[in-house]
């Protein structure tokens, strides 16, 4: 191995020490990752090219995919990309929260243009969680940051799944314990006549309606570069095969249960939620096909999950789990 340190994939409580720790190597190029309270994310200072690119090279990740950045508050987002009254509404409902907002850049944005993929846009979030925004306030800086997971695995929602996923990859990761919303941030594009939904997730598509009104329709076609990978049929993928509506389970297949009625018979079985609560279930999910993700196991059986609220996210993610692999 080359260029790796025994203090690699480091897991510190994410005190004031540790944040501090982690804010010199943001401002000094390196990379941290640190919990928000939708996914742990694999930051790097979004003003520094060669930072920016060094998260691209530790998640394995295709070149096209453009980064959100993340900011404290609508003000320090109004500094890089040109808000319009939807993004007001929106950021005044949702932030800070689960919701990433697709902008223009303005013509002096200071962000690597790597965060963009090429695109005249920006994805911005001002994140919940206390860490991600004492982080924030500690490095002064924007924080690139994507899920820190490998490219197209499941997203972490605990510290020990960072480590597993990217271990030495990532110098330190600072531990919030485990993400409250446990799905990503819902995507949208305000670049359009209409807000347009690029991924669903932690914020529905009902809350968003009640702010916007409808939102566009956005068709991917098989061969366009997407204009947002979660978009790629299979993504989020664990390492087993995933069978999605499962009534009946097998003796060779974990089970991922959800309400009070679950087929006996699984070799492992975790249920997001026994009482159907879909907020309690967005945010075991991905925890529940870490842990079941067993090379033992022929495959994970997934019960039917209401198509309703964050279970329109929920599915979404099982679908693109449950899909051929694609070589990415
Ligand atoms: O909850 C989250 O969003 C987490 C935490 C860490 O904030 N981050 C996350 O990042 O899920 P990532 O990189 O795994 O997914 C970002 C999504 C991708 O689907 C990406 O294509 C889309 O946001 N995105 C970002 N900037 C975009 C842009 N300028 N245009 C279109 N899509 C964009
Ligand atoms: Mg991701």
């Amino acid at each position: 191995m080359t260029g790796v340190t025994e203090d690699a994939g480091r897991i510190r409580r994410a005190d004031e020490d540790a944040i501090a720790e982690a804010a010199g190597i943001l401002r000094a190029g390196g990379l941290v990752a640190f919990p928000t309270e939708t996914v742990y994310g694999l930051g790097a200072d979004a003003t520094d090219d060669a930072a920016v690119a060094g998260i691209f090279a530790a998640k394995a990740r295709p070149s096209f995919n453009p980064l959100i950045v993340h900011v404290a508050d609508a003000n320090a987002a109004k500094a890089l990309v040109a808000f319009t009254p939807d993004a007001e509404a929106l950021a005044a409902a949702f932030w800070p929260g689960a919701l990433t907002l697709v902008l223009p850049r303005r013509a002096d944005c200071r962000i690597s243009l790597l965060c963009s993929a090429g695109l005249d846009s920006l994805g911005v979030r001002a994140p919940a969680h206390p860490v991600a925004q004492r982080l924030l306030a500690a490095c002064g800086r924007p924080l690139a940051a994507p899920s820190a997971n490998r490219s197209g695995r499941i997203s972490p929602t605990t510290a020990a799944h960072v480590a597993e996923s990217l271990g030495a990859r990532v110098p330190l990761i600072l531990d919030g314990g485990p993400c409250a919303v446990g799905l990503e941030s819902t995507v949208l594009d305000l670049t359009g006549p209409r807000p347009a939904l690029l991924r669903p997730g932690g914020i529905t598509e009902a809350e968003i309606h009640d702010v916007v009104g409808p939102l566009a329709r956005v068709e991917v076609s098989a061969t366009e570069q997407p204009r947002a990978p979660g978009q790629l049929d299979s993504h989020y993928a664990p390492s087993r095969p995933l069978r999605l509506e499962a009534t009946t389970v097998g003796p060779k297949e974990a089970l991922v249960a959800f309400g009070p009625e679950v087929p006996a018979g699984a070799a492992a079985t975790v249920n997001l939620s026994p009482s159907g609560d879909l907020t309690e279930a967005a945010a075991r999910l991905f925890a529940a096909l870490h842990e079941l993700d067993r090379p033992e196991l022929e495959a994970i059986a997934v019960m039917p999950i209401p198509e309703e609220g964050l279970g329109r996210a929920i599915n979404d993610r099982l679908r693109r789990a449950a899909a051929p692999r694609r070589q990415l």
